[in-house]
């Protein structure tokens, strides 16, 4: 269920999405990548320049060559570095031992980092998004493991950038949110079902089935009570459906005229160990946005089940319950005020 053990075919089969792109989605990454690792570096003069060549990949999203140009602008030529060659038949080792290659050059982790993603690039295979939760997600020892971390990372967050139609095909069908960054929602007209239609291709090649995946899954474990009934998934389309849950969600009650009640709280904690004792067969995004409180069960459904990367995943690991509740819920409003990028800046704008 989780991509970062998935077999290497599937890894790299992700990774060639990549060439279904096009050329302003695949400079889109890269923009992305770029304005990340800006987001590494104090104000300096090579910041700058970065800024500078970010103003101009901005004006030429649709230039085929406006990667790699940047990537010689800011990094030379290769100044005789021979890093492993990649190409459109690279396999998982071909990735690690180039990325292993350039970690461990005496070079600034930004050009190392821009050098390994045009390789990427060049070669029709997604780069990979090294720096995130405001910390740079590589070294000079770099394993396999955290190749496939990165992998896992890359795919679930840069393939958002790629728009996919995400109408629905039955007419009669009302949106009811249009928000969420990879599907949207539809509800049928007797408001007893939602359709979640992907609205990427990230979501249509993999987080949909991968979230009908782990639905099934949960139904069989100590969390079935709090997830939503009916699920069904159609293959064709990717869209998942299931029982809509009337209520607010967990936001509404952290509003400072609201607040959780002890119920709540308490349907809450339960969930927490349920959860923690499935930990490393899923990590789901436990984050008040997720839940809607179900009135009628007097119990929180965890509405969302689709899957985070297994980088960031600290963001949930707590000690206990009451900090998981402090850190995730009681200060959410808090947090997001301070720190509005908690894993990646995914805005194409020049803001950094
Ligand atoms: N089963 C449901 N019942 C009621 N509302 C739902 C349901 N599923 C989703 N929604 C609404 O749609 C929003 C986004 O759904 P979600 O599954 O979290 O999508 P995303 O993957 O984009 O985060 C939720 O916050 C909620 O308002
Ligand atoms: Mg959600």
């Amino acid at each position: 269920m989780r991509i970062v053990e998935a077999d290497e075919d599937t890894l790299v089969r992700y990774l060639h999405l990549y060439q279904g792109c096009s050329i302003v989605e695949k400079n889109s990454m890269f923009f992305l990548l770029l304005k990340n690792y800006m987001w590494s570096l104090k104000p300096c003069r090579f910041k700058d320049r970065l800024r500078g060549e970010l103003i101009v990949l901005h004006r030429t999203l649709h230039d085929d060559d406006a990667v790699p140009r940047l990537v010689r602008n800011v990094c030379g030529p290769q100044n005789g570095l021979r890093a492993p060659k990649l190409n459109e038949a690279a396999t998982l080792r071909d990735v690690v031992d180039t990325v292993t290659f350039l970690a461990r050059q005496r070079d600034h982790k930004v050009r190392a980092c821009l050098r390994l993603a045009n390789a990427m690039h060049l070669a029709g295979l997604c780069p990979l998004m090294c720096y995130s939760f405001g910390r740079w997600q590589l070294s000079e020892n770099t394993t396999v493991r955290q190749v496939r971390e990165l992998i896992e990372f890359s795919v679930m967050t840069l393939y958002r950038v790629a728009a996919r139609d995400s109408t629905s095909d039955a007419a009669e069908r009302v949106l009811i949110n249009s928000d969420g960054s990879n599907s949207d929602i539809y509800a049928s007209p007797d408001r007893l079902r939602v359709y979640k239609v992907p609205k990427n291709m990230a979501a249509f090649e993999f987080l949909s089935e991968q979230e009908y995946g782990i639905a099934k899954f949960l139904r069989s474990t100590a969390l079935a009570p709090y997830v939503a009934a009916d699920y069904a998934y159609d293959p064709a389309r990717r869209v998942i459906s299931h029982e809509l849950i009337e209520g607010r969600t967990g936001e509404h009650y952290l509003l400072p005229d609201t607040g959780l009640t002890a119920q709540q709280v308490r349907s809450l904690e339960v969930f927490y160990y349920r959860h923690r004792s499935l930990y490393n067969m899923v990590l789901l995004d436990i984050h008040p946005g997720n839940f809607i409180w179900n009135e009628r069960a007097a119990c929180w459904t965890l509405i969302d089940l689709g899957a985070i990367p297994t980088i960031g995943r600290e963001y949930y690991e707590h000690e206990t319950y009451s900090d998981y509740l402090f850190h995730i819920w009681q200060q959410r409003r808090h947090y997001m005020a301070q720190h509005p990028i908690r894993s990646l800046d995914f805005s194409i704008d020049l803001n950094v």
